[in-house]
C-alpha cells in the first residue's frame, strides 16, 4: 500500500494562531484531519509530522519507509543545503509545499532549495494544499 510522509517544519505547530492574515486560522491538527480524511478516500497511509529542528526533520527523511514526501520545510526551504542533500541521498520523490505564496511574499522567500530537488511544488492554496499535495503524490507514484 502506498505511504506518504508530510513533514512539516518549523513554526508550523503554531498555525491557527501564527499571523492568521497570511497563513489561516486553521490548525496543524485540522490539516492532519483533512489529510486523514483524504488518505482515506484515496485507500493509502500516512504519517504526519513537525520538528522545528533541521537535525531532526532530516532525520525524518532518513529514516522514513514512505515511497514519498510532501514536505512544508517552512523557513528551511529558502535556507537548508542539509535538508535539499538529505532529499537528494534518500531518493524519493518529493512534492513542495507552502500554505502562502511564496512568491508573492518577501524577496528572501522566493528562493527554495527544495525546489530543486522536488518533481513540484503546490503553493498559495492555503490548507488545501495539503489533500491536493496528497492526491498528486499518489498519482506521481502510479506513474
Ligand atoms: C511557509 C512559507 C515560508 O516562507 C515560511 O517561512 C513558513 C511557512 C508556508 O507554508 O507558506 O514558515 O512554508
Amino acid at each position: 500500500m502506498t505511504h506518504i510522509l508530510i513533514l512539516n517544519g518549523p513554526n508550523l505547530n503554531l498555525l491557527g494562531t501564527r499571523q492568521p492574515e497570511t497563513y489561516g486560522t486553521i490548525t496543524l491538527k485540522d490539516i492532519e484531519a483533512m489529510c486523514a480524511r483524504e488518505a482515506g478516500a484515496l485507500g493509502i497511509t500516512y504519517e504526519f509530522e513537525q520538528s522545528n529542528h533541521e537535525g531532526t526533520m532530516v532525520d525524518l527523511i532518513h529514516a522514513t519507509k514512505a515511497d514519498g514526501i510532501i514536505l512544508n520545510a517552512a523557513a528551511y526551504t529558502h535556507s537548508s543545503i542539509a535538508i535539499m542533500d538529505a532529499i537528494s541521498a534518500v531518493n524519493k520523490p518529493v512534492l513542495e509545499l507552502h500554505l502562502s505564496n511564496i512568491h508573492q511574499r518577501e524577496d528572501f522567500r522566493h528562493h527554495s532549495y527544495i525546489s530543486k530537488v522536488a518533481f513540484a511544488m503546490i503553493c498559495g492554496l492555503g490548507a488545501s494544499g495539503y489533500p491536493l499535495a496528497l492526491r498528486a503524490m499518489n498519482e506521481h507514484l502510479a506513474l
